[in-house]
């Protein structure tokens, strides 16, 4: 509360949705996603399954999955204008972040929206229908296309070609051979998967909020996803995976892990990939990117670095928990985000990216939502200024 009014700075513990799409328990430590707890559906599911459940409340029976596959596998290549548009902002060496903020406004081109729903129709998000079939073509291009737009983006960077995307692999496979031009093994396609999964949609995060703010006033999916982009990439949301992994590579051996943290900790700096906003327990998404972690290196990298991992995570719980008691600070998502996505060969820039790549379907599914709903989104704020000014022309103003 502030001056009197309903004022809460961040909307912290406001609720402005209601959502059948994720649910976020802090305390718990749980994240539900579309019913299923995240630890059933992420090592599970391919990600094209979690899209088909977060877009239609259900998983796909085989043919559903099948037709669905091949519809989002044909939207992959994207516009000629998006491939020259991204070449000529890799000449600027601009961050990927923004070059796919870039690419994703060009989505739209050539492509008109059919909406699934008569806007405003029901009112009501507590009794809405689930969409037997989704038709509208802009929320299945941009969910195919975000891979091939960071691919290509990557490829100008390094001064290639950009590979044309194949129809014939997973979604996520399709986004680590468009980054490589080499087929990756069946270890580390499960690994982005379960990546994927994992961060598809956490409630009424900061991007989320955005994109259901914008297609709220009866906007469009690609103007929707594209400020959601732009939200992502702060670095209080999704824009600061990469430290955790330095901490890492700085601390170099188990042996060094106390002396290190200790020091950063007696420095005052905060250990990255550790403490969060709203879960006070492990993060339920860490746990299921620690084990991801654990099978991909143990199947197809490099062992010794997730042993390392280990142990710097179990000695900075137990230090910070020395130098904050009662803080409960525990390992949140990026400490294995980081882990993982580089255990796959990405290279940092590509962390919130891919982060991305994974929440543009999160983002649809709650714009739909949205749309369902109908309701325009329009707080108020209070006016804290002065009143009563006399104009004054500007020849004679002080
Ligand atoms: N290392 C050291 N101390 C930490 C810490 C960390 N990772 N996270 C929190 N703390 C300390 C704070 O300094 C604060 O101490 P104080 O009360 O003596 O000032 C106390 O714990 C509570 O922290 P607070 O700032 O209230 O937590 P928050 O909920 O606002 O912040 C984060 C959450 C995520 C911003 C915070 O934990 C952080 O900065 N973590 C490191 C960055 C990171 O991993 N970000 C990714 C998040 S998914």
């Amino acid at each position: 509360m502030k001056n009197g009014t309903n004022f809460v700075p961040g909307l912290e513990g406001v609720v402005a949705a209601e959502t059948r799409l994720s649910h976020v328990d802090g305390l718990a430590g749980e994240l539900i996603i579309s019913g299923f707890p995240l630890v059933e559906l992420a090592a599970n599911a391919t990600f094209e399954e979690t899209v088909y459940l977060l877009w239609h409340g259900r998983l796909p029976i085989a043919a559903e999955l099948t037709t669905f596959q091949h519809k989002l596998a044909a939207y992959r290549p994207v516009p000629p204008a998006t491939l020259a548009l991204l070449k000529s902002v890799a000449a600027e060496s601009a961050p990927t972040m923004d070059a796919l903020r870039i690419g994703a406004g060009t989505l739209s081109l050539g492509i008109s929206e059919e909406r699934d729903w008569e806007i405003g129709r029901l009112g009501d998000s507590g009794n809405l229908p689930i969409s037997q079939s989704l038709n509208n073509p802009l929320a299945f291009a941009i969910v195919a296309r975000f891979p091939t737009i960071v691919a290509a983006y990557w490829r100008f960077l390094q001064g290639q070609e950009p590979i044309v995307p194949r129809t014939d692999l997973s979604h996520a496979a399709n986004y680590l051979y468009m980054l490589t031009g080499e087929e990756p093994s069946a270890a580390r396609v499960r690994g982005l998967e379960t990546y994927l999964n994992t961060v598809v949609d956490h409630g009424l995060n900061a991007s989320t909020f955005a994109a259901r703010v914008i297609i709220a006033t009866n906007s469009d999916l690609v103007s929707a996803v594209t400020g959601a982009v732009g939200a992502l990439k702060g670095p209080l949301h999704g824009g600061a995976p990469g430290p955790a992994l330095d901490t890492v590579f700085e601390i170099g051996v188990p042996e060094r892990a106390e002396p290190v943290l200790r020091a950063k900790l007696e420095a005052g700096e905060r250990l990255m990939g550790f403490g969060h906003r709203i879960y006070k327990v492990r993060d339920p998404r860490a746990e299921v990117l620690a084990a991801a972690a654990e099978q991909m290196f143990a199947a197809d990298g490099d062992m010794a670095l997730y042993e390392l991992a280990k142990e710097v995570e179990a000695t900075a719980v137990t230090l910070l928990a020395e130098h904050k008691p009662g803080r409960n600070l525990q390992t949140n998502v990026e400490f294995y985000t980081a882990l993982l996505l580089h255990g796959l060969g990405l290279a940092t820039d590509l962390f919130t990216p891919t982060f991305a790549i994974s929440r543009a379907a999160g983002w649809i599914a709650h714009c739909l939502e949205q749309q369902r709903y109908g309701r325009l989104i329009r707080p108020q704020s209070t006016y804290i200024g002065e009143t009563g000014l006399v104009w004054q022309p500007v020849g004679v103003r002080g």
